[in-house]
């Protein structure tokens, strides 16, 4: 179409051209069908991320599980909107717009094991709704549809660092071996995808009766906390770094060490909020949505932690990262119970010994990144005390019964804190000198002698084991 431009000036607010924008697309009845898979898949992969955290061994895929969850998440609030704003109230989210695109996220979240689940998520299903979106953008009319055009523009950098991320994990752990064992698996997720007319439903659907493999038994879910070998001796209490912490005598410097063992110590708080997530089912998408923010953020502090080990020089191994928290929660309180004691113990944090405290430290330490790692971690803590309110208090009515029955609940955990720990699972070895030592070797100085000779465990106090575990 040959069309001179008003004094050569990009037209359509340099939206596309007029070829483009003259070629009809989708009506709106066909955007908004294919735009409620795109829904559903991401509604699925959100889920089947996070109901992976707890269990993955890996810390590197635990972490990038707890992105990947979060990101899904914010697509599919992304999409209600969307969706929304195309004449659809009622907006039928909740359907299932196709049985062998069931089954085919199903069969993914029921992968027995990482090579499986890297390869379905990785291979097949981010590929697959990425190709959904890139035909979306062949078939739709660019300026009538801008708003759709533009989420999917933003939606594949994001699903292109998934993939990234995916192969690399896929070519470092699934061998030939397992790729043989799982041809036929294979075979039936693309026939599931053939079954379904592809992600989008644009394509005539391959008419096949698909069977279930892994997924022909009735899920379950598995809430107990795996990590990989790095992390020994996990029940291990042996050392109290809140009492070093709020030590006056103690020097900042080694303060920074403390701080970022309780960030990394912090994994255990995607591995529980993950159960609290997979286990509450029916919640509007904006919980979900607001849940996996903060499971990532916490996802986050234990990896600034990881980062503050590795820009001192320090081998984390050295510490024993517990999972007595998470371990405990997971398996003996309800997901409300859970969620009543990560919010009581978050809102400890808000006060003058909380996490202005530790901000405070990082920058006194001269070391300018445990400054600056507090001073987000303090930012992102004041958003999770929001997100307690709205989601959690408000299911419990008020305030106050919300604070208490939290207090209930990590009471409870509390009571026989010293049973569990001392039922012969750990020596309760003293690892701070170790870790010292080698921090102070790649600082070049010598060792406080007193710093060296600290040796404290958990007392059995209420006010002690307050932050016995989780740091939020
Ligand atoms: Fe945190
Ligand atoms: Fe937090």
């Amino acid at each position: 179409m040959k069309h001179q431009t008003y004094r050569d000036l990009p037209p359509l607010a340099g939206l596309c051209t007029f070829n483009q924008a003259a070629r009809p697309g989708l009506m709106i009845e066909k955007c908004v069908a294919r735009l409620k898979r795109y829904h559903y898949a991401f509604k699925r992969l959100q889920e089947i991320f996070t109901a992976r955290i707890t269990a993955e061994p890996i810390y590197e895929l635990k972490s990038a599980f707890s992105l990947h969850a979060y990101l899904c998440s914010e697509h599919v609030m992304s999409l209600r909107t969307r969706v929304g704003e195309m004449r659809e109230p009622p907006l039928g989210l909740d359907a299932i717009p196709s049985e062998p695109l069931q089954i085919f996220f199903d069969e993914i979240r029921a992968a027995p094991d990482n090579a499986q689940l890297l390869a379905g998520l990785y291979e097949r299903a981010l590929p697959a709704l990425d190709a959904a979106l890139a035909r979306h953008l062949e078939d739709t009319n660019h300026l009538a549809d801008a708003p759709s055009v533009r989420w999917i523009r933003f939606a594949r950098l994001e699903i292109a660092d998934m993939l990234a991320f995916g192969s690399k994990a896929v070519a470092q752990l699934v061998d030939n071996k397992a790729r043989v064992a799982m041809t036929s698996w294979l075979t039936l997720l693309d026939e599931c995808l053939a079954a379904a007319g592809q992600l989008n439903g644009a394509i005539e659907p391959v008419e096949k009766a698909v069977t279930r493999i892994h997924s022909a038994k009735p899920h379950v879910y598995d809430g107990r906390p795996q990590r990989d070998e790095r992390f020994r001796d996990p029940w291990n209490q042996g050392v109290n770094p809140e009492a070093f912490l709020y030590d006056p005598a103690m020097p900042a410097r080694a303060k920074t060490l403390m701080l970022y063992y309780r960030r990394i110590r912090e994994i255990d708080v995607p591995e529980m909020m993950a159960s609290i997530i997979a286990q509450t089912p029916d919640k509007p998408a904006a919980y979900y949505r607001d849940m996996s923010r903060q499971l990532w953020d916490e996802a986050r502090h234990a990896m600034m932690g990881e980062v503050g080990f590795v820009a001192s020089g320090v081998d984390w191994q050295l510490a024993r990262i517990s999972w007595n928290w998470s371990y405990r929660l997971n398996t003996e309180c309800t997901p409300l119970e859970r969620h009543a004691v990560l919010y009581f113990i978050e809102q400890g944090l808000m006060g003058r010994t909380g996490k202005r405290y530790e901000m405070e430290v990082g920058v006194a330490s001269g070391d300018a990144l445990a400054g600056l790692f507090q001073d987000y971690d303090w930012a992102d803590e004041v958003l999770h005390a929001r997100i307690g309110r709205d989601w959690y208090v408000a299911a419990m009515g008020d305030p106050t019964k919300a604070i208490a029955y939290g207090d209930d609940c990590w009471s409870r955990i509390l009571n026989n804190w010293r049973a569990v720990r001392d039922q012969g699972l750990t020596q309760h070895e003293n690892w701070w000198p170790a870790l010292y030592r080698a921090a102070c070797h790649s600082w070049g100085i010598d060792p406080d002698p007193k710093v060296l000779a600290y040796d404290q465990t958990y007392e059995d106090s209420r006010a002690d084991l307050k932050h016995v575990s989780t740091s939020g």
